[in-house]
């Protein structure tokens, strides 16, 4: 079976009702993905900018309700200074090139992670995008830049603390109260999370909100991941049965 082939079976083959709403990726193996072509790293992520296009074409034409990319950790930063000046210089290039299609299919742009400190120019490029797409009201498009979760729960807790200590807190902290203090405050749980390159780890990416969803696992490098893989993932999500504990 050819790719168009492989696309009009699972077109077929999925049930636009069961969707998974919050699907996450882990977006992993640009590297490997070069290094074994005999590439510079940099090159993997260049690819990889190519992939997270189609993706979000392909996400957003299958009708999913949030999409989080996971594009950049705050363990990231321990990179070589060349490799993480390269990644900082992609969300800008990606915006330039996209923002008129993501404006065209409804997309709205969010950004979630530590944007403080991030360069000028990446808070800039994702301010803008954020901006102008802020009345869609197709998919959320999630970017995760310097994204830590166990920083995003110590966040949560010191705003707690300090609404607490302003009074605005009566009682004691329930689940619903404390997702509200999360970067995803408002957004349910991602539903499916998918990672790529073989490695089968969370790497510090939503420890919190990640609680019940389901793992979906390729070898395949994210520069090769396609829209076959999306709809494989999105399939094999529907042949299985969540039970969050209940039998
Ligand atoms: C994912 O690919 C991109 C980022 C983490 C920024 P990697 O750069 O981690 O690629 P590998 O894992 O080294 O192959
Ligand atoms: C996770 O990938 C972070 C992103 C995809 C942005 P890493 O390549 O940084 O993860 P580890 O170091 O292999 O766990
Ligand atoms: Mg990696």
């Amino acid at each position: 079976m050819d790719f168009r082939q492989q696309e009009q079976e699972f077109n077929r083959k999925i049930d636009p009702q069961k969707l998974p709403y919050h699907v996450a990726i882990i977006m992993d193996g640009n590297g490997r993905w070069a290094l074994e072509k005999g590439l510079p790293r940099q090159e993997g992520h260049r690819q990889g900018v190519e992939t997270v296009r189609e993706t979000v074409r392909c996400g957003s034409e299958l009708g999913l309700g949030i999409l989080t990319l996971f594009a950049f950790s705050t363990e990231n930063w321990q990179r070589p200074a060349w490799e993480v000046n390269y990644l900082m210089g992609l969300p800008e290039k990606y915006f330039k090139s996209e923002l008129p299609e993501l404006i065209r299919n409804n997309v709205r742009v969010n950004l979630i992670g530590d944007g403080a400190r991030l360069p000028a120019k990446v808070r800039k490029a994702i301010k803008d995008g954020a901006e102008a797409t802020k009345n869609n009201t197709g998919m959320l498009l999630n970017f995760a830049l310097n994204y830590g979760s166990r920083s995003e729960i110590l966040m949560a807790v010191n705003n707690l603390l300090d609404d607490a200590a302003a009074g605005k807190i009566k009682g004691a902290i329930d689940e619903k109260v404390f997702s509200g203090y999360l970067y995803t405050a408002d957004m349910p749980d991602p539903d499916l999370l998918i990672r790529t390159s073989g490695e089968k780890r969370i790497s510090n990416f939503l420890l919190w909100q990640l609680a019940y969803s389901e793992l979906w696992f390729t070898n395949d490098y994210w520069p090769d991941f396609s829209r076959i893989h999306l709809m494989e993932a999105v399939y094999d999500y529907q042949l299985r049965k969540r039970r969050f504990g209940k039998v």
